[in-house]
């Protein structure tokens, strides 16, 4: 029996972090077992946002560099970058044809910076690029030019999943036939949301991230940071609404958070100690990462090898679904 196609991508837009790590590349890397993988680079939806050459070319290899240090292996992985496959923005034109603007205005995204705007008295549209307004179609592209099945993603980006469904189901009624597949989004339950420093949901744009290759000095610094309450030391604390140990879950073994969570309980130990708890933890998986990723990072002519090698896999695929959809739509 054939495999299912599970395809995801990561912006390069600054550096991986742990909400990246757990949300997107490491459901994503235990899918591989499973499913035929295809994993890019998405440098072109960057694009929309970074303006700066050297800061784009950096992220774009740090990406790439981490994808392979967290242990995806390029023999058993499509692993590319997006603008690689010039087939991708054909896919998207012709996807065009078939995407109401009413359905992008009705993209999260996009909604979050045109309220913005109204809220500060701006143009509605003040800020917006026609890459930012299009971005659903063009990941609809990359989704569905590699015939995927499952997306493994975090909880943000399922309505971008969905209208990917949309697009491809109007065109398969259209043609009255199954031109292109369908996809279907893969949410991790339990890390489908990686709490900040600050509590809020993990996130460049919010500068509350913990970086996956922060040298370890760094890493504990930042987790010394983590906001908490006024809580006592000798009170018992609830583990289950403490962001030290929402972190903490995502590292540990489940003996370690049992053993935890009793000494929360318990009382007599105080933020500090619990921080010292969560970087022990973190840094013992992420020390690894990090001493792979600088080796990586030190040979950018073997990375760009792989990813040369990559897309030479990809584009005959993403050539055959084009030259289907180009069939059934007379062209
Ligand atoms: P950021 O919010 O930092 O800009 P991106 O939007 O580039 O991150 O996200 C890249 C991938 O990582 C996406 O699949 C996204 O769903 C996932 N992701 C990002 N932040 C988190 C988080 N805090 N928890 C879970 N998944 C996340
Ligand atoms: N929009 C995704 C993000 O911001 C990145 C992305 C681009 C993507 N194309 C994709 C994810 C295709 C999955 C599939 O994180």
């Amino acid at each position: 029996m054939n495999k299912k196609i599970a395809l995801t991508g990561i912006k390069p837009t600054g550096s991986l972090h742990i909400g990246n790590y757990f949300g997107a590349i490491k459901p994503a890397l235990a899918l591989t077992a499973n499913y035929e993988t295809r994993y890019f680079i998405a440098d072109y939806h960057a694009l929309n946002t970074m303006k700066d050459p050297a800061e784009l070319s950096v992220s774009i290899r740090e990406v790439a560099a981490g994808w392979l240090a967290a242990g995806l292996d390029p023999d058993k992985v499509i692993f590319y970058r997006q603008s690689s496959i010039p087939e991708v923005f054909e896919l998207t034109t012709m996807l065009m044809a078939f995407t109401s603007k009413g359905l992008m205005n009705r993209a999260h995204a996009y909604k979050a910076i045109v309220q913005e705007n109204n809220e500060k008295q701006n143009d509605p549209d003040a800020g917006v690029n026609m890459g930012l307004f299009t971005y659903p179609v063009l990941m609809a592209a990359d989704i569905i030019i590699f015939d995927s099945d499952v997306v493994p993603v975090g909880k943000d980006q399922v309505q971008h999943i969905e209208m990917a469904q949309d697009i491809a189901q109007s065109i398969n009624a259209n043609y009255k036939q199954e031109v292109l597949r369908v996809p279907q989004p893969a949410v991790q339950e339990n890390s489908a949301v990686v709490p900040g420093l600050d509590g809020r949901k993990m996130s460049k744009s919010y500068g509350n991230t913990i970086p996956l290759f922060a040298p370890e000095k760094n890493l504990r610094k930042l987790i010394m940071r983590i906001v908490t309450n006024s809580q006592a030391m000798e009170e018992p604390k609830d583990p289950e609404t403490s962001q030290i140990f929402l972190l903490y879950k995502l590292f540990a073994l489940p003996e370690e958070q049992a053993a935890l969570a009793a000494r929360y309980r318990a009382g007599g130990m105080g933020w500090g100690e619990a921080k010292e708890e969560l970087f022990r933890v973190v840094n013992r998986e992420l020390s690894p990462l990090r001493e792979r990723f600088q080796a990586i990072t030190a040979d950018p002519a073997g990375l760009d090898r792989i990813l040369a090698a990559g897309a030479e896999k990809a584009r005959p695929i993403a050539a055959a679904t084009l030259r289907r959809f180009r069939k059934a739509a007379g062209i």
